[in-house]
């Protein structure tokens, strides 16, 4: 499930924040998403998701348009939120959070990811199963959060800052969790991170937008050869 994004513009009311934003993840990659504070990074995904109108452009996944479709396709559909914060319901345990979640993501074509095989891919998580989610520390909730985002019949996950609040050797964890998930399920994600080394571990491509624009576009390899500070 390719997702191409073509020329999309959008903003708040009559204002444009992103302009002439394009392009393209295949299956089981992942792209960072890196950029100043206000450049524009959280905008891109609600217009992704369609939080936000987009006034032009296109938004393609595995050929079907959804730039006008409404949010609950879009999910439909196979896109992803991790929002920023924790992504989880503090006062219910692991597996009801699950339960909730797979309730409301019966998933397609019985390749369901399932709350059952959520706890297969995270051991960590079927380990404290009964615990209470708001009672478990910084990393193993975002872990849960990623659970919650793949159960159904995820395409591509919208990692918003998952790495906020947690120690680094949980980042690194948590990081390739998140690899490790997009590679075996064929899932794609757009990673926001301001922990550009970190990211770097395991991102396939790199986007950077200043001021609502994209300055920069490469593979990890290109990243690598290039200063990427100067468009910070
Ligand atoms: N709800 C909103 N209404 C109006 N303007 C907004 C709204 N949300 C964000 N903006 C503006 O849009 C621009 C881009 O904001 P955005 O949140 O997309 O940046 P960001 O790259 O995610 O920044 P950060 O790294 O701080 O999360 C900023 O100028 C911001 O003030
Ligand atoms: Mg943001």
């Amino acid at each position: 499930m390719t997702l191409v994004v073509d020329r999309v513009t959008s903003g708040y009311g009559d204002r444009s924040v992103v302009a002439e934003i394009s392009f393209t993840i295949e299956p089981g990659r992942i792209m960072a998403l890196f950029g100043h504070n206000g450049a524009g990074k959280s905008t891109i995904l609600k217009s992704l998701l369609g939080l936000i109108p987009v006034s032009s452009g296109t938004i393609t996944l595995d050929g079907h348009n959804l730039e006008r479709l409404p949010v609950t396709e879009r999910v439909e559909h196979g896109l992803r939120l991790l929002p920023e914060g924790r992504g989880v319901f503090p006062e219910l345990t692991v597996e009801e959070n699950l339960a909730v979640v797979s309730a409301a993501n019966p998933g397609r074509d019985g390749g369901a990811i399932t709350a059952s095989q959520v706890l297969e891919l995270f051991p960590a998580l079927a380990e404290r199963r009964q615990a209470l989610a708001g009672n478990m520390s910084g990393g193993q909730q975002q872990m849960l959060a990623l659970g919650l985002a793949i159960i159904g019949s995820p395409r591509c996950l919208l990692l918003e800052e998952p790495s906020v609040g947690l120690q680094p050797d949980l980042v690194e964890h948590l990081f390739a969790q998140i690899s490790r998930i997009c590679r075996e399920l064929g899932v794609s994600a757009i990673l926001i991170e301001h922990k550009i080394a970190s990211a770097m571990k395991i991102v396939d491509d790199v986007l950077i937008i200043n001021t609502g624009e994209v300055v920069f576009y490469g593979s990890n390899e290109e990243t690598r050869r290039t200063d990427i500070w100067k468009f910070f």
